[in-house]
């Protein structure tokens, strides 16, 4: 697998960045009944998009939304639906931490669905609030050191 994955920093005007919209669509906004609008794409203009690709083809991406100096939150991570549960997740966060220690951030903060809080766990993660609801859905707030 590792051979064939490749990860890279991307920016809004890149000929990637719709693939990844639609990858974001597909797999976390159109099964809750949700779309981006504008506004919301547009917001995004200054965090850092990450893009995997396996052979070639774009199958899992990631934002990281500097909140100050050294702190990021990172958001929107998806694999492409048929690839999930092979790593491709965790090897895209391990190059997501990377890149954000290279640009001197030292914290990493998310708000992860319950489901999903055991893969962050295993990477690192660290629950610190109570339950809540976003996007209509349970969520935990996670965080993590980077030093
Ligand atoms: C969560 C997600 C990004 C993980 O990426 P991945 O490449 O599948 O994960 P990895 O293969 O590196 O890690 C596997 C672990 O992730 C978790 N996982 C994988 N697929 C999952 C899924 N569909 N739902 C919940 N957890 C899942 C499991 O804990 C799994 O551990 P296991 O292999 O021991 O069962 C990916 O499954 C995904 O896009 N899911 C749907 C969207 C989503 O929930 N995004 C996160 C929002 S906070």
């Amino acid at each position: 697998m590792s051979e064939m994955l490749r990860f890279e920093v991307i920016s809004p005007e890149s000929e990637s960045y719709p693939q990844m919209i639609d990858l974001r669509l597909r797999i976390l906004r159109l099964p809750l009944g949700l779309d981006f609008s504008p506004e919301d794409l547009e917001a995004e203009r200054g965090n850092f998009h990450i893009v995997g690709y396996l052979k070639g083809q774009l199958v899992a991406c990631l934002l990281l939304c500097p909140l100050s100096e050294r702190c990021l939150k990172m958001r929107q991570v998806a694999v492409d639906s048929s690839l999930q549960g092979q790593g491709i997740g965790s090897d895209m966060i391990v190059f997501a931490e990377a890149f954000s220690r290279e640009k001197g951030f030292s914290k990493m903060t998310l708000n992860a669905r319950e489901r999903v809080v055991p893969f962050y766990e295993r990477l690192g993660y660290q629950v610190v609030s109570e339950r809540f609801i976003e996007v209509t859905i349970p969520h935990f707030t996670m965080q993590k050191s980077l030093h």
